[in-house]
């Protein structure tokens, strides 16, 4: 796990239906680590929650971050204790990590979010903005209403550039259209809910969009971590499991009561982040990114699995 930063908010805003933004600062006035466009940190919460969210503000500003937090209304209790922050409370932090990032050959950017889902384009609208590089930010929801950071995105200088889609206006985004005429060097950034993303891919894919030029931010949670039965051993323990073909290695410890400490469940967080001694992971997750991946030396153990039929990892936490 990376070294933690405590941070104070300085300012809680409510805007759209249930968004609440987050602006943190430093506890000491010190520049607080860089990040790039599309990153995301860490929001460590009470009782152990440990929930991710894209920061929406200018890259180039290393005196805050900026969040913006929907509410779930189905909340495990993440986004309920990120909303329930408010300015003068302290809160700890991971530094920023990026699985979102702007690449640099891309000449023409396609930025889509949909509800929520703007908040890290935002930050990639600010980055291409500085670097005068063209794009268009196509922001999608249902109502003008329900949509956060209108005022700001009419402020912007790049406020030419903003397309809004709003269902009940009547301009609800064409996928298909959005191609039409498009450079061919372009790229496709896209975050936001299930239907968008599975609609962006398809027209895409018609367009002839080459797959290395879609980037994509899910909401959902990694794959489901069903697959082929196989052992994990823990040598500092002196346990060796067997992960059933529906389980999780984290359950199947569980059950050899080693309870590794764990947070989202969902492959996001990296709480149950663990070295891989021998064999070969099969990656579920959204933690890693493709480079960690690639290199088979750390799993998490909520969602992914393994390719070999036996693991033998090295856990940091258990409770
Ligand atoms: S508990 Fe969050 S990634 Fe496993």
């Amino acid at each position: 796990m990376t070294d933690l930063i405590t941070v104070r908010v300085t300012a809680r805003e409510e805007q759209g239906d249930g968004v609440v933004l987050l602006t943190l600062a430093s506890m000491t006035g010190v520049e607080l680590p860089s990040f790039s466009a599309g990153a995301h940190l860490d929001l460590h919460l009470t009782d152990g929650l440990v929930r991710q969210y894209s920061l929406c503000g200018d890259p180039q500003d290393r005196q805050y971050y900026r969040l913006g937090i929907l509410h779930s209304p189905v909340s495990r209790g993440g986004s309920t204790a990120a909303c329930a922050l408010k300015p003068g409370d302290k809160v700890q932090v991971s530094a920023p990590r990026n699985l979102f990032p702007l690449v640099e050959e891309g000449e023409n950017a396609l930025l889509v979010g949909g509800g929520i889902g703007i908040t890290p384009l935002l930050a990639m609208a600010h980055a291409l903005h500085l670097a005068d590089r063209p794009f268009a930010l196509h922001y999608c929801g249902r109502s003008r209403q329900s949509m956060a950071f209108l005022a700001e995105l009419a402020a912007v200088p790049w406020a030419g550039r903003v397309v809004l889609h709003i269902s009940d206006e009547g301009s609800r985004l064409d996928p298909k259209a959005l191609f039409d005429g498009a450079p061919d060097d372009r790229h496709l950034y896209a975050c936001g809910p299930e239907g968008l993303m599975q609609a962006l891919t398809d027209a895409a894919e018609r367009a002839g969009l080459a797959a290395d030029c879609l980037h994509q931010e899910s909401f959902t949670p990694a794959a489901p971590c069903g697959g082929e039965a196989f052992e994990v051993s823990i040598p500092a323990l002196d346990v060796t499991v067997q992960v059933g073909e529906s389980q999780s290695i984290v359950q199947a410890l569980a059950q050899a009561g080693v309870r590794v400490k764990v947070s989202c469940e969902q492959g996001i967080c990296g709480t149950c982040l663990a070295n891989v001694l021998e064999g070969t992971p099969d990656h579920r997750d959204q933690y890693l990114t493709e480079e960690e991946k690639a290199d088979n030396d750390q799993v998490i153990l909520c969602c992914s699995r393994a390719r070999s039929a036996r693991l033998v990892i090295e856990v940091f936490e258990v409770e």
